[in-house]
């Protein structure tokens, strides 16, 4: 689904991704590690379309990119990727409903079609029952949960999500993680996600982790690091 290939990045004379090699299968999800600074943003940004790569290439969906500035990966940012933040991104005064079906229409569906498909999506986050619901009368874990539906809504094949439980509490945070392992598995519509993360707990429930160290990327044990119960299927 998503295969990152010897991708270089320098900012300067900061040699900050210096060949990294990763996949993430259809129906994964995986972790990504690292201490502050070593690059899991810029990654995710270059995957995302947002930023362009010095060397290397990244093949999503049959769609080969990584060079190119950001005007020539408009279709990568339209239909492939989806984006998670920290802060959630909504817009406070509109309703759950409306702020997933804007998205839609920003992107150039019909505005019935939009609110249709934003319905389908929040319902599938579990807030079938707060469509109209503005931000500040839902929790934390709900706002996010909105921000995931409008992610998931235009049927987006990978999801990127930068510290995604960042400014949840646990409760909440783990709920938002079994919410991704539920829609990478999916059996009928399963996606992919790549998700940054500082807690290792969290981590150790993806299905897998790659730990960014150096410029490059390497798979990690993390659950025999940290005491963890090794009950993860390995490949
Ligand atoms: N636009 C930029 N211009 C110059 N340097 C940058 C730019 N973006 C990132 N950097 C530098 O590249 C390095 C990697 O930054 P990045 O944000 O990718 O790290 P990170 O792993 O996401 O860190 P954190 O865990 O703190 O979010 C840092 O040293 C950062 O200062
Ligand atoms: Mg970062």
């Amino acid at each position: 689904m998503l295969e990152v290939d010897g991708l270089t990045k320098s900012f300067g004379s900061l040699d900050v991704l210096k060949g990294v090699n990763m996949q993430v299968e259809k129906g994964e999800m995986v972790a990504l590690m690292g201490p502050s600074g070593s690059g899991k943003s810029t990654l995710l940004n270059i995957i995302g379309g947002l930023l362009a790569g010095d060397g290397g290439s990244i093949t999503l969906d049959e769609r080969t990119y990584g060079q190119k500035g950001p005007s020539s990966v408009v279709d990568v940012r339209r239909n492939k990727v989806g984006w998670i933040f920290q802060d959630f991104h909504l817009l406070d005064n509109l309703s759950a409903l409306d702020n997933v079906a804007i998205a839609l229409e920003l992107s150039g569906m019909p505005s019935d079609e939009a609110v249709a498909a934003a319905e389908v999506a929040l319902t599938k986050v579990g807030l079938g029952e707060r469509l109209n619901f503005i931000p500040d009368q839902l929790s934390g874990g709900q706002q996010q949960r909105v921000a995931i539906a409008r992610a998931i809504a235009g049927n987006r094949p990978v999801l990127l999500a930068d510290e995604p439980t960042g400014n949840l509490d646990i409760a909440s945070g783990k709920e938002v993680l079994k919410l991704f392992k539920d829609l990478c598995h999916d059996v009928e519509n399963p996606i992919s996600i790549l998700m940054v993360t500082h807690d290792p707990d969290l981590a150790s429930n993806a299905d897998r982790m790659l730990l960014l160290n150096d410029g490059k990327t390497e798979a990690s044990d993390i659950r025999s690091a940290w005491g963890l119960d090794e009950e993860g299927e390995e490949e």
